[in-house]
């Protein structure tokens, strides 16, 4: 049970005061009867919430896709940078979403975002495997032995060795290529480029597990999933 102007606050049907004036008006009615106290209890499960005419659809979770602007750090709060939550507008911040791992503050792309604790738990377990795809733009020319230790396994610094790993190279230019990996360790992809004595210049995810970036989703845009992305997250 929670507050009424709780519930209906953190689904976006205004602020506290607001809600109160609504209340006060007689506007907001709890399983047909009109509630008399913005503080009164209810089930936002079981309960049927009418605010001026219109029933309140209930979600616990929100999955969000953003694609992630340079400059932002992967975080909830943090004392000195904007944090990928800091870009979210109010009505999905109270559903206290948290980012689904980590994109460096230069990188770009696709980011999830959900208050979905277990889903989020399993999409970065160790043995969860999930393919993460990135555009990768580097300082030298990538070429064929570049692409076979990406398939052995790369060692980086630390001594960690890499799961194998595709490296596509474009054909237009060699400086730009795609590489899938299935882990994700601290700096992953800057790291192996390194090990190979390449650096990365611009680093960008187009896509994690079946979900895809959107090409027409601007830098620092961001649209909620469809249920269709929810599923297949969900069955991965
Ligand atoms: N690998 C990196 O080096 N940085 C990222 O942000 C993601 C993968």
């Amino acid at each position: 049970m929670e507050r009424l102007d709780k519930i209906l606050g953190n689904m976006g049907y205004g602020s506290r005061k607001e809600i109160k004036e609504s209340v006060r008006k007689g506007l907001v009615t709890v399983n047909g009867i009109v509630a008399k106290d913005p503080g009164m209890k209810a089930d936002p499960e079981k309960d049927v919430i009418v605010i001026d005419g219109e029933e309140i659809v209930y979600r616990k979770y929100i999955y969000l896709l953003m694609n992630k602007p340079a400059g932002v750090v992967s975080a909830t709060f943090d004392n000195h940078d904007t944090t990928v939550v800091d870009l979210l507008p109010f009505d999905y911040k109270s559903f206290e979403p948290f980012p689904v791992g980590r994109l460096d503050k230069d990188t770009v792309g696709l980011l999830l975002l959900t208050n979905d604790g277990e889903l989020n738990h399993r999409l970065l377990a160790p043995k969860s495997h999930v393919d993460k795809v990135y555009y990768v733009n580097l300082e030298n020319e990538a070429d064929e032995s570049d692409i076979e230790a990406f398939r052995k396994g790369l060692e980086i610094d630390g001594g960690y060795r890499c799961m194998p790993a595709d490296l596509v190279i474009s054909e237009d230019d060699r400086k730009e290529v795609h590489v899938t990996i299935r882990e994700g360790k601290f700096h992953q992809v800057k790291r192996m480029f390194k090990a190979r004595g390449n650096e990365v210049t611009f680093l960008q995810r187009v896509s994690f597990g079946p979900i895809v970036l959107d090409e027409d989703l601007d830098e620092g845009e961001i649209r909620e999933l469809t249920d269709e992305e929810i599923n297949m997250l969900q069955n991965l």
